[in-house]
């Protein structure tokens, strides 16, 4: 092994453990999202291709890739090239520029339901603009969520992410708020339903249509699990939905641009009429986008629905979103072909050494983006995940970041294109490593 490789490893160092205790003198817990709460304290220096090195020096293959943004690998060459060209144009105008339309023209080539697209800044207020202007569209109040799927961290939907379960949970699920603080009537006009569950969606739907305004849905369950819908599901969803006039909102905040350039909608040939989109449309800069239906975004064309935001469409963000695309796009979408392979190997690695141990080591999800959790039944839907040995996970993660492999503090593994078959091999050996310490 290489000298790299035997810096790797050693959970937080020394390094980070002093950042760690100097930062929470001046930022509140030491971090800046509370998704970093709680985890190993890592403080990183830099990153590049698929490495991250912290403090100390010490070198990680990154599988978080900030949570699933750098789908070019970290400081991506290209993308990093046309930000620094355009630095010295100036970064905001409070008017248009070129850049952003070229984005917007590439952007609506690459996703199928994409007729009109708005541009903000992350995937948060992204969903917000979606459920407004359904609401605008239908005249009707209430947007239906899924339990375990996350739309952003605001008032109104942060809910159900991780709420306890019981077998006699009635549908719609009550209320659970995911923080402290949060306005309880702000989330008054949102149902929500177990998700993967067709029989629960029909009647559900079929019930209350004439207040339904959206169903908002992850089109792949990332945020909990890596869980895929059922055969059919997606499609019946579609059809509820048009056959009731409700406007079906994807969030592909995770799966746009990651698991294809056409998103997850390209991938299982289904068109909502809105969608929702952040993270690796740009490759780690930061940049969101609303797009959809023209007669549905018209609303926000004409004035009669609110969307704005000061930073949003500014130069950098849209810069660094062009440059993504045509990376992405480039080869015949070459990228695509190559997180699909790098990432089947992965996910079949991971899963043989799993079994080589002995251990209920369960690999969901899609090569660019998956999940490892350890249950011995079958998971489907937020219940059943509810139920995986989520210590044993914690063990997992803990044995593998000593070993220098980084996946999500949750057990989510994002590829990218700079992850190269040694990268791969190397994970492999770390995991084969780390599973008796997970027993
Ligand atoms: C599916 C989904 N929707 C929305 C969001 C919120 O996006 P942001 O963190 O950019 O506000 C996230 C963030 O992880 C997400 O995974």
């Amino acid at each position: 092994m290489s000298t790299r490789n035997e810096q790797r490893g050693n959970g937080a160092t020394n390094a980070s453990r002093r950042y760690h205790e100097q930062a929470r003198a001046h930022i509140a817990g030491g971090v800046n999202s509370n998704v970093r709460l709680g985890g190993t304290p890592l403080c990183f220096a830099s990153g590049a291709g698929s490495h991250l090195t912290d403090v100390d020096g010490k070198v990680y293959i990154d599988y978080a890739l900030g949570m699933g943004p750098n789908i070019l690998g970290h400081a991506p060459p290209a993308v990093i090239a046309e930000v620094s060209r355009t630095l010295s144009i100036g970064q905001l105008f409070a008017g248009q520029n070129a850049i952003e339309l070229e984005l917007a023209t590439q952007f609506c080539g690459c996703v199928p339901s994409a007729e009109l697209v708005r541009f903000g800044l992350s995937g948060s207020e992204m969903v917000q603009a979606a459920m407004r202007v359904a609401r605008a569209f239908t005249g009707r109040p209430e947007v239906v969520k899924f339990e375990g799927h996350y739309h952003g961290w605001f008032d109104n939907i942060f809910i159900n992410n991780s709420a306890p379960v019981a077998s006699d949970d009635p549908v719609p699920r009550p209320h659970h708020l995911q923080s402290a603080g949060q306005s309880r009537i702000a989330s008054d006009d949102i149902a929500v339903l177990p998700w993967n569950d067709a029989a629960a969606l029909e009647r559900y739907v079929v019930g209350n249509a004439g207040r339904i305004a959206a169903i908002i849905t992850e089109p792949v369950m990332l945020n909990t699990g890596g869980i895929l819908p059922r055969e059919g599901y997606l499609q019946h969803l579609r059809r509820l939905c048009s056959d009731h006039g409700i406007v079906l909102v994807f969030d592909e905040v995770i799966t746009g641009f990651r698991v294809g350039l056409g998103g997850a909608q390209g991938l299982f040939g289904i068109r909502p009429d809105l969608s929702v989109f952040a993270k690796a449309l740009g490759a780690g800069f930061p940049v969101s986008a609303l797009a959809g239906r023209r007669e549905i975004m018209e609303l926000i064309a004409s004035g009669r629905v609110n969307h704005s935001g000061t930073y949003n469409a500014n130069v950098v963000s849209v810069t660094a979103a062009l440059a993504a695309l045509r990376e992405l796009a480039a080869g015949e979408q070459a990228v695509y072909r190559r997180l699909d392979s790098v990432g089947r190997a992965l996910m079949d690695g991971i899963a043989a050494a799993g079994r080589r141990a002995g251990l209920p080591l369960q690999v969901s999800g899609l090569p660019a983006a998956f999940h490892t959790c350890f249950a011995e039944h079958a998971i489907h839907d937020y219940a059943t995940y509810t139920r995986a040995d989520h210590a044993r996970l914690g063990r997992f993660l803990g044995a593998l970041l000593n070993r220098g492999v980084r996946p999500t503090g949750r057990g989510t593994w994002f590829l990218s294109s700079a992850h190269t078959d040694a990268d791969v091999a190397e994970t492999i050996a770390a995991v084969q490593a780390a599973l008796p310490e997970a027993g």
